[in-house]
């Protein structure tokens, strides 16, 4: 909890999603969520951001809402030895209502031990639209710490990249504090995506970089970059190995 207050005093105006205040239920534009860039300065590829609070699920769907997002993916399970991680921001069935956002539960798909899939269908009663959003959830990263395997990660990952395939709306992840894991997270998709791009040159320490100005903290352990240079180098095996001979 502490890190948390810690990143919500970090989180600057330059550098910050801010919400409309007029369609915010506390008349407030802010969350603790941070627009991270890739290649195109004017888009954010992600959004990294803490797992929400009773006091800021409305926020945290009003910001899915106006950010025209279509993908979560959440890296901690709800506790974690007793602790809270993130707040129970989904119905379990049916619907909630979230100051103006109505979110129902369409489906819970699980597709392994480590990760599951939920989709919901989301509406605005403001104005009566709706929009579909899939949530990923990975369920056995725990704070300051690193997935079982790599290949579990990478799986996770795979599917989620082809549930947003084509699309031009931020990917929203978080943990917790939206800095540690998603930070690891978000590294290890950024590079192997510039791979899968053709970049001529991959600095991975670099992209860490990138990512640490845009949002402080992004990958808090040496443990965590590790297992991300492993997760790129499993990839680049897999891909090696499937060229032709
Ligand atoms: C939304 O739907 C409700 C119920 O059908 C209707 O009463 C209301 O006028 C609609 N609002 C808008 C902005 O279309």
């Amino acid at each position: 909890i502490p890190k948390r207050r810690a990143l919500v005093l970090l989180a600057d105006d330059h550098s910050r999603i801010l919400l409309k205040s007029e369609n915010s239920h506390g008349n407030s534009d802010y969350i603790n969520a941070s627009p991270i860039m890739d290649h195109d300065p004017r888009n954010p590829a992600y959004i990294a951001t803490q797992g929400p609070l009773p006091a800021t699920v409305a926020d945290f769907w009003q910001m899915v809402w106006e950010s025209g997002c279509v993908v979560i993916v959440m890296l901690t399970p709800l506790t974690e030895n007793g602790v809270k991680q993130c707040y129970h921001y989904w119905p379990d069935e049916g619907s909630n209502l979230y100051h103006i956002y109505e979110v129902n539960l369409v489906s819970e798909h699980i597709w392994c031990e480590d990760f599951l899939v939920r989709s919901f269908y989301l509406k605005n009663l403001q104005t009566n639209e709706t929009r579909t959003v899939t949530q990923f959830h990975f369920l056995s990263w725990y704070d300051q710490g690193v997935p079982s395997s790599t290949r579990s990660l990478l799986d996770f990952r795979r599917k989620v990249n082809k549930c947003y395939r084509g699309r031009s709306c931020p990917i929203i992840v978080h943990c917790s504090d939206g800095a540690g894991r998603s930070g690891t997270y978000v590294l290890i998709d950024m590079v192997l995506n510039k791979m899968a791009k053709g970049a001529k040159e991959i600095d991975i320490a670099a992209t860490l970089e990138h990512l640490r100005d845009q949002r402080p903290g992004m990958v808090q352990t040496k443990e965590q970059f590790e297992f991300a240079l492993t997760a790129v180098a499993e990839e680049v095996n897999a891909i090696l190995k499937a060229l032709p001979q």
